[in-house]
């Protein structure tokens, strides 16, 4: 049996994960933490082997180092950990033994929709990627966003050169740029976290697209980091790195 906190158990992402883990007999939901609680008290209170983020952006960078330096190991649902924060927080989960992993879309299509942008990538001249999400969400682009732009970069380094011949009346509207990709985000009620991908060629475009009707999309991948834990030692930084 594996005991688990959820941080940020609140939340629109941790309540379906209250329901989840608690519905599932391999596991024991042990605390469910929120913004007014101690997390350093609470970890040394329950003995938990795993600690789930699902918090905010501007938190979750300590929440992590306090949860390996606890000898936890950490599922992490919240976005906005930067590169020089995941190799940090990487060389504590080594250090101590602990995974670490971080998962920017625990559904299992997007991570579908990252593998097919991959192999695309290498066939097509340019792509854009639109990522859609709710009005509350506090950073952007989303993670899964800039996951997908690292993908395709690594499977296609030329994608998007040369540089188009352009002049941006209004600042901002070719979107955001991860390497030569650029990312545009939209924020509107009534959406939970969709994106397409959209390559062009000569004559041709390609979309793949991902909507997430329901956040109970998260939870089969994340039930599936949580049980991967102990297989794992460090960052593991993508679902994808499980499913194989
Ligand atoms: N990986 C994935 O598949 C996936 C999917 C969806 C969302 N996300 C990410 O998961 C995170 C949570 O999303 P959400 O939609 O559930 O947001 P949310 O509804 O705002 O929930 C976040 C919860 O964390 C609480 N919180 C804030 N600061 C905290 C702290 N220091 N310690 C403990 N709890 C704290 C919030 O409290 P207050 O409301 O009082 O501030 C709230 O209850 C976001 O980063 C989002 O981008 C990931």
């Amino acid at each position: 049996m594996t005991n688990v906190i959820i941080n940020g158990a609140n939340g629109k992402m941790g309540q379906a994960a209250v329901n989840a883990i608690s519905n599932d007999n391999a596991l024991t939901l042990v605390a469910e933490l929120d913004k007014d609680d101690s997390l350093d008290q609470a970890l040394s209170t329950y003995s938990a082997d795993v600690v789930v983020d699902l918090t905010h952006p501007s938190c979750v960078y300590d929440n992590v180092k306090t949860i390996l330096n606890a000898s936890c190991h950490a599922v992490v649902g919240t976005t906005g950990l930067t590169d020089e924060q995941l190799h940090e927080c990487g060389e504590i989960a080594s250090q101590q033994n602990k995974s670490l992993l971080v998962c920017p879309n625990f559904a299992i299509a997007a991570i579908l929709m990252m593998r097919f942008a991959e192999q695309a990538a290498k066939f097509m001249d340019r792509c854009e990627i639109i990522e859609y999400h709710h009005d509350k969400k506090a950073d952007s682009p989303s993670g899964t966003a800039i996951k997908t732009a690292d993908l395709i970069s690594q499977a296609q380094p030329s994608i998007n050169t040369p540089p188009l011949d352009e002049t941006e009346i209004i600042k901002g509207s070719r979107g955001g740029n991860k390497h030569t990709i650029p990312i545009h985000s939209l924020r509107l009620p009534g959406i939970v976290a969709n994106q397409d991908i959209i390559f062009g060629s000569q004559g041709q475009t390609l979309t793949i697209k991902h909507d997430t009707i329901s956040r109970d999309a998260f939870m089969p991948g994340l039930l599936m980091a949580i049980k991967a834990t102990h297989l794992h030692k460090g960052l593991v930084y993508g679902l994808e790195n499980l499913l194989d």
